[in-house]
């Protein structure tokens, strides 16, 4: 039998591993709360699920345009103009099956195989596996309290001198996973203007976009036309398993683009777009649910602490606590485990995002249900005292 491609030997996605215990755990009756993975507790907008019971019962769904439907892509455009007072052609808007595929697309679309792609360490750990499993060089930049916990221009800089190779791309998210760090407008013109004058691609992760609790959020089409957006309806919008996001292209890289995502997936399923659209209409209902996070988010600033886990990072957006547990652990793999099978609270263990320091460092997902976070910070409070 032949054996499996290089590619496949990239490492797991620990946080979908501890889901995938988590659920058997759960199944198997054990009172599980889960804070590993970042997906929010509360169902998709009302409007999107009226739109799609519809669409079900109108029956035929089918293959759309490859980059979505004209419908969503001008909705989506239109969202720019309300949210962030900005512009955009639908021609530019490119729907995708999550933004994983969009990650997919922008690094087939932009890179050749062996080119150089610069990501933050700690960051969201599907970058640096996607990268590896396409056959591009991953250089981790470490972004910490001296580079305000995102990239830097001078932090690339000296990361390319390092590996002693050019970067070819810089993919940034703001807010960050698993930090929550928010780069502002003048940093992340900063970036641009680096990416742009070193005819760099510059990639902007903006999936978080919506759940920023302290700084200003940017969109990167504020400083720069020349970035690849990706965003999502996973998270804000509460829309996971719905598989469906988007991305906003450099104009003269979309039939590129589309030519790639033509044959890697035909189309996004329609039934997804056509919720989604609803979506974007829902933001007072889902301004709601962004509340119960906040909440949530002032829960885990006092009680991790008390706990004796300190806040490694500064929370500001996203659902995310990254904390440093390396009082109680030098492991933080096997604390995931303990924790989980001691204790059934799942969370993910910082080696998922950072290779060379996760190991005394977990991140604490707060998009689920209030009593939960009570809850499981009681349970880890008694465990560990
Ligand atoms: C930073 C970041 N980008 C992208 C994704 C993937 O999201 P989706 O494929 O559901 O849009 C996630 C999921 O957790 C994430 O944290």
């Amino acid at each position: 039998m032949k054996s499996l491609s290089a590619r496949s030997a990239v490492e797991p996605f620990h946080a979908m591993d501890v889901l995938a215990e988590a659920t058997r755990r759960r199944e198997a009756g054990y009172p599980v709360i889960s804070m590993a993975v970042g997906q929010p507790s509360h169902p998709a907008p009302a409007a999107a699920l009226d739109a799609a019971h519809k669409a079900l019962h109108h029956g035929r769904l089918g293959y759309t345009d490859a980059l979505g439907t004209l419908s969503l892509r001008t909705a989506i455009a239109r969202h720019y103009r309300i949210r962030y007072g900005i512009d955009v052609d639908p021609k530019r808007v490119a729907v995708t099956t999550g933004s994983s595929a969009g990650f997919n697309l922008a690094f087939l679309a932009l890179f050749d195989p062996g080119d150089c792609v610069a990501i933050a360490r700690p960051g969201y750990p599907a970058y640096r596996n996607i990268l590896a499993a396409l056959g591009l060089t991953v250089i981790e930049v470490e972004a910490n309290a001296d580079t305000g916990f995102t990239l830097t221009p001078e932090s690339l800089q000296a990361a390319a001198a390092r590996a002693g190779q050019a970067i070819n791309g810089v993919l940034l998210a703001s807010p960050a996973n698993p930090t929550g760090t928010v780069t502002g407008k003048t940093q992340l013109k900063a970036l641009a203007d680096y990416c742009h004058d070193r005819g760099i691609a510059f990639i902007s992760d903006e999936i978080y976009h919506g759940l920023t609790f302290a700084g200003e959020e940017t969109t990167a089409l504020g400083v720069t036309d020349e970035a690849v957006i990706i965003n999502s309806f996973s998270k804000y919008y509460c829309m996971t398993g719905w598989r469906i996001g988007w991305m906003v292209l450099p104009e003269d890289q979309v039939r590129g683009f589309e030519r790639i995502a033509q044959s890697l997936y035909i189309s996004p399923p329609e039934l997804s777009q056509i919720a989604a659209e609803a979506a974007l209409g829902a933001s007072e209902e889902l301004d709601v649910y962004k509340a119960s996070y906040a909440t949530n988010r002032d829960l885990l600033l006092k009680r991790l602490p008390e706990i004796g886990f300190s806040i490694a990072s500064p929370m500001d957006g996203a659902f995310y606590a990254y904390a440093d547990v390396s009082r109680f652990t030098n492991d933080s793999m096997d604390f995931a485990r303990r924790m989980l099978s001691e204790i059934s609270v799942a969370a993910t263990p910082g080696l998922d995002f950072d290779p060379v320091e996760g190991h005394g460092t977990m991140r604490f997902s707060y998009a689920g249900a209030e009593g939960d976070m009570i809850e499981a910070m009681d349970r880890i409070a008694r465990w560990l005292s």
